[in-house]
């Protein structure tokens, strides 16, 4: 029996946030608070600051812009966070309204009604709430049927949920599953943190995963899935109810997203090559089998280096595409908004690969091949 990805939707915000305009407010906060603390910096009690620059970003992670759903609150000095107010419950969550846009085009790709599904599965790095599980807000703007649950797995929140999707597939559990993974990094984010300030966009992908015998023309065999995690502090986030126990909470960098970035990149590197390699030989498949690698959007260096040691020599745009220089890290949603991006041109019997990697460590592989 065969679980195929019928169709995928990308939801993209509609303001945008280029390295300079970033910098530009990141570098004013810099100035005003080091001229707010000159005595203390003078007395060497407290370190400067020090500003960011626009050159520094793209040549180390290869962003130029990120999108966001809300702008002047991101780049506001007095703030440095969204303005994305609360709703009442009344109404959809901002997040079950970014992934009911996205699942909306994948819905309409492949032609289904959204009675037809039988599971939605929400999941994403930034799930705004705990319960009721968003999915089943999903679920319910949609009219969709069966059930919905929510899963967190950083970065690899979407090729996590593929595999669950597919499980469910097989298991006979139901025939349509929807993933949705709407991701709003801007509110995890550390603006005020310069090794981080850059990294996160925002944005929402859905992946349709259905029983081939529904499936639509075009669709995507998944030939094989394969999931790694292996712990780790270097991209960590400690937010969670427990901080209410500390009345200092909210004044804890460590609650919004730290990350090792060096270490991440040192370790995740050959964490994530191998495991393609390994993937591809239990599947009977070689590298050059691979007309196209989606991979995780966090770092084009990283991407290279990944790409460089699967195939064998430096991955040309077409082999694996990048969307990291327009859209940033946005988490659980890169590889797919790659994959939704840059999958069309290829034809019937073309193999590729989707794999993300990320905080956990966690890392998924999944396999497919264009149906005729
Ligand atoms: N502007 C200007 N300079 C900056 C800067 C900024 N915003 N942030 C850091 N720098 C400086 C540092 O101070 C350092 O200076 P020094 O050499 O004088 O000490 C220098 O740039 C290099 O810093 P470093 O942190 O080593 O940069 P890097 O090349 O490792 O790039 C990351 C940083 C985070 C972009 C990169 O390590 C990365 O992307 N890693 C993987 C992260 C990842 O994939 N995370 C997964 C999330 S899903």
């Amino acid at each position: 029996m065969t679980v195929v990805i019928s169709a995928t939707g990308l939801y993209t915000p509609p303001h945008s946030i280029s390295n300079d305009e970033l910098v530009a407010s990141f570098n004013a906060f810099v100035a005003r608070y080091n001229s707010e603390h000159a005595e203390d910096i003078g007395a060497g009690v407290l370190p400067a600051l020090q500003q960011s620059s626009a050159e520094f970003i793209e040549k180390a992670s290869g962003i130029q812009n990120r999108y966001v759903l809300e702008k002047a609150g991101i780049l506001d000095i007095q703030r440095m966070v969204p303005d994305i107010p609360e709703r009442p419950n009344e109404q959809i969550s901002i997040t079950a309204e970014i992934a009911v846009a996205a699942a909306k085009e994948a819905l309409k790709k492949a032609g289904r009604d959204a009675s037809d599904i039988d599971a939605v599965i929400c999941s994403c790095s930034s799930l705004q709430r705990p319960y009721p599980a968003l999915a089943i807000e999903v679920q319910k703007a949609l009219g969709a049927g069966g059930f919905g649950y929510d899963m967190n797995v950083a970065c690899s929140s979407a090729t996590f949920a593929i595999q669950n999707a597919y499980d469910i597939i097989k298991a006979g559990h139901g025939r349509s599953v929807l993933v949705v993974c709407p991701e709003i990094l801007t509110g995890h984010l550390n603006l005020r943190d310069r090794d981080t300030h850059f990294i996160f966009g925002d944005a929402s992908v859905a992946i349709l995963v259905e029983h081939a015998e529904i499936a639509p023309p075009g669709s995507w065999a998944i030939l094989g899935t394969k999931l790694q995690t292996r712990f780790s502090n270097n991209i960590r986030n400690n937010f969670g109810f427990l901080n209410r126990c500390d009345p200092q909470w909210r004044d804890m960098p460590d609650k919004l997203i730290t990350q090792q970035g060096r270490k991440v990149f040192k370790e995740v590197v050959p964490l994530v090559s191998e495991m393609i390699l390994q993937h591809l030989a239990e599947l009977d498949l070689k590298p050059s089998d691979l007309k196209r690698m989606w991979l995780h959007q966090a770092n084009s260096n990283m991407n290279r280096l990944i790409a460089e040691r699967v195939l064998g020599h430096e991955a040309t745009q077409e082999e694996a595409p990048t969307i990291l220089d327009e859209y940033g890290n946005t988490a659980g949603a890169g590889s797919i908004i790659a994959f939704h991006k840059y999958s069309k041109d290829l034809a019937a019997g073309d193999k590729g690969l989707i794999c993300s990697f990320g905080a956990g460590y966690s890392a998924g592989s999944i396999l497919i091949q264009k149906a005729s």
